[in-house]
C-alpha cells in the first residue's frame, strides 16, 4: 500500500477531531531518565511528541510523559534531548537551549506561567508505547 493509501485509510477510520491511540515506538526505543522524540498524528495535524521515561521513580503507570518536542522559547525541537529532574518537588525537563523548565506532568513552563506545553496521554501496551494523539 503507498504512503497515500495508507494516510487516506487512517483518515477515513478517524472521527474528525477525534483523537486515536497511536503506537509510536517500543520499550527498546526509550533511554531510561531521558527523552526520544517520536511523531504524532493529531487533529491539528502531525506533531513531534519528547517521550520521558522514568522508571520506577513514581508509581506504576505514571512513569511516561508525552508533551510537545518543540520548545517555544528558542522555536526548536529540542524538548527530548533536554535533562530531566526535580524541581519544587515536580519531575520536569530543563530545554537545553535557554534550560526553562517543563513539568512533565502537565507541559506547565515553571518559569513563565503563560507557557505550557502540549501533552498527551501515554501508557505501554506489552512491550509497546502508545500515546492518544
Ligand atoms: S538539542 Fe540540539 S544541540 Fe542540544
Amino acid at each position: 500500500m503507498t504512503a497515500t493509501a495508507l494516510k487516506k485509510e487512517m483518515d477515513m477510520a478517524d472521527v474528525p477531531n477525534s483523537k486515536a491511540w497511536q503506537k509510536v515506538c517500543t520499550k527498546a526505543d526509550l533511554v531510561a531518565f531521558s527523552g526520544v522524540a517520536a511523531w504524532l498524528e493529531t487533529a491539528e495535524g502531525p506533531a513531534q511528541v519528547a517521550i520521558f521515561y522514568l522508571p520506577g521513580l513514581r508509581g506504576k503507570g505514571d512513569e511516561l510523559y508525552a508533551l510537545d518536542h518543540h520548545d517555544p522559547f528558542s522555536n526548536a525541537n529540542v524538548i527530548a534531548r533536554g535533562i530531566v529532574g526535580d524541581l519544587k518537588g515536580a519531575a520536569v525537563v530543563a530545554s537545553p537551549i535557554y534550560k526553562q523548565h517543563f513539568r512533565l506532568e502537565d507541559g506547565q513552563c515553571l518559569e513563565d506561567e503563560d507557557v505550557k506545553l502540549r501533552t498527551w496521554k501515554v501508557e505501554f501496551k506489552g512491550d509497546e508505547v502508545w500515546v492518544e494523539g
